[in-house]
């Protein structure tokens, strides 16, 4: 930020305030651009898209929430330091820590800005490569230094219709004391699709990524959770390719690539106490094992009936097409 870090924090605050709200699932939003923002994250993302100075080595993972970050986070973590972590190390990093504190969110570092402890401070003290997360839509790291740094971004979407299914369950765990009464799941599903959703909508999202994908592919990763859950392996082996840190003949024939889809399965996972009974959370906190639920493909079917399952289809497609990305075919 250029002024004392404080002071352009204020600012960006008065900005963020200056935006229109919208009503959020459960919170209030602010739209910024064509998409709409947690209104609490608003000013964390501007002053992110203007002081963040990324650099080429730098990876960023890139989701809309409830996509399967917390997976991807791990996997990459341990895809890109299993030369100083062997991913069946019983002291990894990851059998100790969240993967939310290993591979911080951007806009909670902006959020969580200490004057004797500046987000670039911390951000300066990372060894390369940095791997750092964003809810941000492409079109904001457009605006930030990351466009030219030509750092790796690895995108992961998700099933729509399961996001918000997952999103509805965390909020009940994860909403602050001073959100609205809980919100029926009809009521979610309308607003989900008029394109409410953090960070949404959700389709605007996927596509903007999607086409960077196409124009850079080897500069932008796009991966679907259900591929990744369908083939987990295969999937960790072309992450490391993309991250510029291939397999070795040695590793593939030590088990290396299976440590690390054990490391960072779902069972394994849960079963950690950072992630059992740690905390998330600036403002307000929640706990960490809000992020293990099912991991499922399909648990849409537990709360939408085939016709809701129809509209979610039909709108996103709709809103897909001329993108080139479809959720139905790929
Ligand atoms: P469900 O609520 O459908 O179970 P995010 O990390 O973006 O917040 O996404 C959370 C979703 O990813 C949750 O989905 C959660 O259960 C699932 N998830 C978390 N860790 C996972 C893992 N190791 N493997 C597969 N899915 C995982």
């Amino acid at each position: 930020m250029p002024m004392g870090e404080e002071d352009a924090f204020a600012t960006y605050e008065a900005l963020a305030s200056s935006f229109p709200t919208c009503r959020g699932l459960r919170r209030p939003y602010r739209k910024y651009g064509n998409f709409i923002y947690p209104a609490h994250l608003m000013a964390p993302t501007l002053a992110m898209r203007d002081a963040f100075v990324a650099r080429p080595t730098d990876v960023l993972l890139a989701t809309m929430p409830k996509s399967g970050t917390t997976w991807l986070k791990a996997l990459v973590f341990a895809v890109t330091h299993r030369g100083c972590h062997a991913p069946d190390d019983e002291r990894h990093p990851l059998l100790c820590s969240s993967p939310h504190d290993l591979v911080p969110f951007l806009h909670t570092l902006y959020q969580n800005h200490h004057p004797e402890y500046p987000p670039s401070s911390c951000l300066e003290e990372m060894p390369p490569p940095r791997i750092l997360a964003v809810h941000a839509p492409f079109s904001l790291l457009q605006e930030s230094s990351v466009a030219e740094s030509r750092c790796r971004i690895v995108y992961l979407c998700r099933d729509p219709k399961d996001a918000l299914v997952s999103f509805w369950h965390f909020i009940d765990k994860a909403a602050p004391p001073s959100s609205t009464a809980s919100l029926a799941f009809p009521e979610a599903f309308e607003l989900f699709c008029d394109g409410v959703f953090p960070f949404g909508p959700i389709w605007d999202h996927m596509a903007e990524y999607w086409k960077e994908s196409v124009a850079r592919p080897d500069e932008v990763m796009f991966l679907r959770y259900e591929h990744l859950k369908e083939d987990t392996l295969g999937s960790v082996k072309q992450l490391a390719e993309f991250l510029g840190c291939p397999f070795t003949v040695e590793e593939v024939a030590g088990g290396v690539p299976e440590a690390v889809v054990a490391l960072c399965s779902m069972d394994q996972m849960r079963d950690v106490r950072a992630n059992r009974d740690g905390e998330h959370g600036v403002s307000w906190k929640f706990k960490n094992s809000a992020f293990f639920r099912k991991g499922e493909v399909g648990d849409w079917n537990e709360l939408m009936t085939p016709e809701m399952a129809r509209r979610i289809d039909a709108t996103v497609e709709e809103k897909l097409r001329g993108s080139g990305l479809s959720l139905i075919r790929n």
